[in-house]
């Protein structure tokens, strides 16, 4: 038996799932019975570079519908990314009876509940392990492994850039600009990096997830975002002096209340497993009901990690057709007709402790005027630090809180930021105290 592919896109990933097709021709049909013939790739334009790879009897083409939609063509990968024309070129392969596998996050993030229910229409399969945690089959694992626990609530370090920049910035003791531009350098960022330090990039994975985990339609826009543009070395310097480290955590908890689905950088015990997750590694914490805690960790992200999680799609999907099974998983591993969604907890409903950052007047009266506020904001604090006490007209002025409601803390900054002493927003950091 042979499965006929079509590749979309020969970038970094693209050539990767080429590379990896190449290198590993009979080790993937010994495995899955199944011939993987890369019949065809599309790409905008031809590279006139070399990829240091020869492509044999693979056709290159600049014609997009020679893959897709095409008779001779089982499954397209799709490896272009964004939305559009990605969404429009699935769409058109899932409505010609072609197999997609992707990688493409934003997409399924957005997209992927329309483009769930035309496969299922057509009873055709649309795999997207890559798009999450790159090498880490953390899709597989919520799918199949732990498919028979309630998931009660995950974890996870879905970026590799951010948690690049912050392991890189706790390390060197270097501010956020100098180290995403180090970044920017060395690849490991992009020239416009807003997608992942803004926390756009693991909402996307971490809406994914949390769909799969708790039985519920694709809901980005239910994902409460915030990036690490303002984490400050100073931040870095105190969580290092309370025993934390700062992570971008996505964090999907659900309570009788609701989900809570949030992606935020955090303080974390500095002992705990996710805080030992360092520079471009991922890794995902699950505790579930009967297989209780488990962790993933691994790259997130790069050619040859996303190559082997596109590649186990293609293989899955070979062993799938070939036993004769169509849909044998649904797409979010619950049934469609019992996905229901749920309602989200507003990130108000928050309670937990609070690192603060302010900068103020260095005069007498200033920290007794933020300390009234925040008691009349019934605000209790642990700690208060005047961070420097050179001659200097403007000092940071570091607060943790006592446990309080997010809505009280909002409310108090709201108050300090009005104050004439305090001289810019003030910024804060939640102090997570997880199970990992
Ligand atoms: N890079 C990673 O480590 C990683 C990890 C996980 C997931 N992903 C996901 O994998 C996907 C691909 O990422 P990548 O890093 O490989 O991207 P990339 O290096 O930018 O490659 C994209 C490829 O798609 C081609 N392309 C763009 N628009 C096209 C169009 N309209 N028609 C045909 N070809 C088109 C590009 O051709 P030109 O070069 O001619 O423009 C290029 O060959 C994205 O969805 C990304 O989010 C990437």
């Amino acid at each position: 038996m042979e499965l006929r592919i079509g590749l979309l896109g020969l970038g970094t990933v693209g050539s990767g799932v080429v590379r990896l097709l190449q290198t590993h021709a009979k080790l993937l049909e010994q495995r899955s019975g199944v011939v993987l013939r890369l019949v065809r790739i599309a790409t905008k334009r031809i590279p006139g570079w070399d990829r240091g790879f020869d492509l044999g009897t693979t056709e290159l083409t600049d014609d997009v519908t020679r893959v897709v939609g095409a008779s001779d063509i089982d499954v397209c990968i799709e490896l272009i990314g964004g939305i559009h024309p990605a969404r429009d070129f699935i769409t058109t392969a899932l409505q010609h009876g072609q197999h997609v596998v992707t990688a493409n996050k934003a997409l399924i993030a957005e997209h992927g509940n329309e483009l769930f229910a035309l496969a299922q229409q057509q009873n055709i399969e649309l795999a997207f392990e890559a798009a999450v945690a790159g090498a880490i089959p953390i899709i597989r694992v919520m799918k199949e492994g732990l498919v028979a626990n309630q998931i009660e609530q995950l974890y996870g370090i879905l970026n590799g850039t951010c948690n690049y920049i912050l392991t890189e910035m706790r390390e060197k003791g270097l501010p956020f600009d100098q180290v995403l531009a180090e970044a920017q350098r060395l690849g490991y960022a992009e020239a416009d990096p807003t997608l992942d330090i803004d926390g756009i990039d693991a909402a996307h994975k971490l809406a994914i997830l949390a769909a799969i985990a708790f039985g519920t339609p694709v809901a980005f826009h239910d994902v409460t975002v915030e990036g690490i543009r303002h984490v400050s070395d100073l931040d870095i310097y105190w969580a290092r002096e309370m025993g934390y480290r700062i992570k971008l955590l996505g964090i999907a908890k659900q309570s009788a209340a609701g989900l809570d689905v949030r992606v935020q950088p955090v303080m974390i015990n500095a002992h705990s497993t996710l805080a030992a997750v360092d520079g471009v590694f991922n890794a995902v914490f699950v505790q579930s009901d009967f297989a209780g805690s488990s962790m993933y960790y691994g790259r997130g992200a790069g050619e040859k990690p996303t190559a082997s999680a596109v590649v186990s799609d293609l293989v899955d999907l070979a062993r799938n057709l070939r036993s004769g099974a169509r849909q044998r998983v649904a797409s979010l591993s619950t049934q469609p007709q019992h996905l229901r969604p749920r309602h989200c907890c507003p990130v108000e409903d928050r309670t937990g402790e609070y690192y603060l950052r302010l900068l103020v007047r260095d005069r007498p009266g200033v920290l007794a005027e933020i300390a009234t506020i925040l008691k009349n904001g019934q605000i209790s604090l642990k700690i208060v630090h005047q961070h420097q006490r050179a001659p200097m007209e403007a000092v940071p002025l570091i607060i943790v809180t006592h446990e309080t409601s997010e809505q009280q803390i909002q409310a108090g900054l709201k108050a300090l930021s009005e104050l004439e002493s305090v001289l810019e927003p003030p910024r804060l950091i939640r102090i997570e105290h997880l199970g990992a």
